[in-house]
């Protein structure tokens, strides 16, 4: 547990699932307000809120699509107007499609850039300059991926928006450090998610994966989580601009594992 922590706001961003769901859990049990962005009803946001106030935080659910810059500023009003700051921004909202890069639509390249890039931009900026005005120095976390660093066919796009954000994070961490303002990333390997639900419903794609990953296992949105909350903690405050991978050893050249190099 990380008290300092206890009474910050933390956004995030595309918390009604997945990682995001798991971040703002786990932020809820710092004792942090926890403003969870959503983007569809169906994922049922209330009850990550219930199950925060249950456990004696606040939280709040604001509906909103991250690659629109005035869902954004919203998010970061709604979050000022409940809990009066944003000392934490975690911009996790993220899209991912498999295709071919000769058929890729126009229309799906600009769903994901916009969804990964831009509103990973929109996010930091946003919640920067409103940590700049009132002088917090806050932490910024942007959710990136292995695919930051690995090459994937099939998801160009997503690979394209990985690599973008790796360095939004090194750029913006350099430009804030100075006012005390801390950006890092995380890059998740295969986790446990929606977003990866139908791979892993196939027992053959799914050992495909599992051989990619030193560790041995599909990681836990929890796993995740942890490293979210450490990276967001006074703990980690002589800490920027940097990826902390959370990916089992993914990004370590598993192919090379003993006997095979
Ligand atoms: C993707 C997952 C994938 C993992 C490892 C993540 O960024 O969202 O779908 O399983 O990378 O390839």
């Amino acid at each position: 547990m990380y008290p300092s922590l206890e009474g910050k706001t933390v956004v995030i961003t595309g918390a009604g699932t997945g990682l995001g769901k798991a971040m703002a859990l786990r932020f809820g049990a710092e004792k942090a307000n926890v403003v969870i962005n959503y983007f569809k009803e169906e994922e049922n946001p209330e009850e990550t809120v219930e199950k925060i106030e249950s456990s004696g935080a606040r939280a709040i659910a604001v509906q909103g699509d991250v690659s629109k810059e005035d869902d954004v500023k919203a998010l970061i009003r709604q979050a000022v107007d409940s809990f009066g700051s944003v000392d934490v921004m975690v911009n996790n909202a993220g899209v991912e499609n498999e295709v071919p890069s000769e058929d890729l639509a126009l229309e799906d390249w600009n769903r994901v850039i916009s969804t990964n890039l831009t509103g990973m931009f929109l996010g930091c900026r946003e919640a920067i300059g409103y940590m700049l005005d009132h002088n917090i120095k806050g932490s910024v976390i942007n959710m990136s991926s292995v695919h930051q660093q690995i090459p994937w066919p099939h998801f160009v796009h997503y690979a394209a928006s990985k690599g973008g954000a790796k360095l939004l994070t090194e750029t913006l961490a350099l430009e804030y450090a100075p006012k005390g303002i801390r950006v890092n990333a995380i890059g998740p390997g295969a986790i446990d998610t929606p977003i990866n639900a139908e791979k892993f419903a196939d027992p053959e794609l799914k050992k495909g994966v599992i051989e990619l990953i030193p560790i041995g296992y599909i990681g836990k949105p929890e796993e995740v989580a942890a490293c979210a909350a450490w990276l967001a903690s006074e703990e980690a405050s002589y800490v920027t601009g940097l990826t902390l991978y959370v990916d089992g050893g993914m990004t370590k050249y598993p192919g090379f594992q003993a006997g095979k190099g």
